[in-house]
Parts: structure tokens; C-alpha cells; sequence
């Protein structure tokens, strides 16, 4: 029985690496938007692959969302040798503070014994006042420490859902609607084709920083996810390493 279910996630992780075509996908099994104990499934597999990636000293560049909450709930004080650094990818966007990137990089930092840093800034800035802010010292050397991560954790979001989870203004609701987006990441929304047609202004990581980042691991699941993850991949660096579970997985494969 074990045996079948297994050859089963593997063959769902090579059709959807033909499909995708990035570097690695890890599926796990069951629906995140089923059972809750899946969310933790890809926590803990998102981990155990962050491990195999990891290098004395590293810096890791991580997002908000209850997915990385997820992540850091399954790290452990094993990782407490490679004396890691984790820095917020991103102004906090938005989110709850308990799914804010600082809080998740405290966790992180944390359970693990590790050094975090924060990144204190509003949701969204004006052009000014990102001139500004940038130029802040304590602000700078954050945004360097992102910008020479080795790893970036991420999570992707139904576009929809995370307009509407942010306090996103109704002139923005409708760029994201005309702009038909599906996905959502960084801050960044997404169409079909995986083009831009919005994006909220914060402080942090930018879209293009991604390509100077080796190890960009995304952290996505659930069958209301499918469609976004799509969205997002088909723009991601190909270097990506995309862990997901059974339910968006399956839903990805029929479109
Ligand atoms: O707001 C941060 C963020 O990482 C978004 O970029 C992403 O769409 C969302 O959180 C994912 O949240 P969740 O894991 O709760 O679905």
C-alpha cells in the first residue's frame, strides 16, 4: 500500500516538472486546503530540503503567509551549526502580525539559534518616501543582507485572496481584476501567463533580485492554489525549487 502511494506522489512530481520546468519539485501528500496537518507536511518537507541547501554563515530572505509559518514550525535546533541569519524579503505586506515576515523570521531564528533581523516599514510607500527610507542605515544594511541571500523562502497566494487578505484599495482591486491576475507573490501579481499587472510598493526584495539568489525555494499547496502557482512559475527563475502537495498538484496537471 505504502509502495503505490508513493510511486503515485513520484509520478505526480515528474509530470509536473515536464509541465513547469523548473528545477525541483517536491509534492507531499493529501490537500492543504483540506487538512490542516498538511500545511505542516510542507512545512516540514520545505525544511528538510532548506537542510540539503544549507552552508555555514548562510543569510535566508524569508516572505509572510501562514505557509512559512508552517516552514518555521518544523525547523529545529539541528540547524543551530550553520549559524544562519534569517532577514524579513519584504516590508510587511499587510498580513497579521502572527503571518508577518518579522514574526516568522523571529520563530525561525528562534527554534533554530540563529540571528533574524527585522524590516519595520510600511505596507506600502510612496515613490518618496521609499527615496527616503532606503537611505536609513539600519534600513540599508537590511536590504544588503537581502540582497546577498543565499536562500529565499517563499510563499504564492491566490491573487484574489491575498487582494483581499491585504487592505487593498478598490482602484487597486480593479487592476488586479482587469489585469486578470491569478497568482500572487512577493508582492507581485501575476496573470496566466505569469506577466506583472500589479505590484504594491514595499521596501525589500524586488522580482529581479531573484536571479542573483542560488537557492529560491517556493512553499505553495492546496487545490485553490493551482492556477497561482502556474501563474507564478511561469515566470520563475528555472532554478527554482517548487514544494507543494497532492491537491495542487492534481488540479495543475489538468489545465
Ligand atoms: O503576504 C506574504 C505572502 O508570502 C504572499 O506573497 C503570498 O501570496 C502569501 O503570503 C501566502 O500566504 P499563505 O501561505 O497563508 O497562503
Amino acid at each position: 500500500h505504502m509502495m503505490r502511494e508513493v510511486s503515485g506522489i513520484n509520478e505526480l512530481e515528474t509530470k509536473l516538472q515536464r509541465k513547469l520546468e523548473i528545477q525541483k519539485i517536491i509534492v507531499v501528500s493529501g490537500d492543504s486546503d483540506e487538512s490542516p496537518w498538511v500545511k505542516s507536511e510542507l512545512g516540514r518537507a520545505a525544511a528538510e530540503f532548506m537542510k540539503s541547501c544549507l552552508n555555514r554563515g548562510n543569510i535566508i530572505a524569508v516572505t509572510g503567509g501562514s505557509t512559512m509559518a508552517a516552514v518555521a514550525n518544523m525547523l529545529s535546533p539541528e540547524f543551530a551549526d550553520y549559524e544562519l541569519q534569517f532577514v524579513p524579503a519584504r516590508g510587511g505586506i499587510g498580513e497579521d502580525v502572527k503571518n508577518q515576515a518579522n514574526t516568522i523570521c523571529a520563530t525561525m531564528a528562534d527554534r533554530t539559534a540563529s540571528k533574524h533581523r527585522v524590516l519595520y516599514v510600511p505596507d506600502q510607500v510612496s515613490d518618496e518616501m521609499y527615496r527616503s527610507i532606503i537611505k536609513e542605515p539600519e534600513i540599508n544594511e537590511v536590504l544588503s543582507l537581502i540582497k546577498s541571500a543565499s536562500i529565499v523562502l517563499h510563499g504564492i497566494g491566490d491573487a484574489m485572496t491575498m487582494a483581499k487578505r491585504r487592505k487593498t484599495s478598490d482602484q487597486e482591486i480593479a487592476f488586479i481584476q482587469n489585469g486578470r491576475a491569478e497568482g500572487e507573490a512577493f508582492g507581485y501579481y501575476f496573470n496566466e501567463a505569469g506577466e506583472v499587472v500589479h505590484k504594491v510598493q514595499t521596501i525589500g526584495l524586488q522580482l529581479q533580485d531573484l536571479s542573483n539568489i542560488p537557492n529560491i525555494i517556493s512553499v505553495a499547496g492546496g487545490k485553490s492554489k493551482a492556477k497561482a502557482i502556474a501563474a507564478y512559475m511561469n515566470q520563475a527563475p528555472k532554478s527554482t525549487v517548487l514544494v507543494t502537495d497532492e491537491g495542487a498538484a492534481t488540479e495543475l496537471l489538468k489545465n
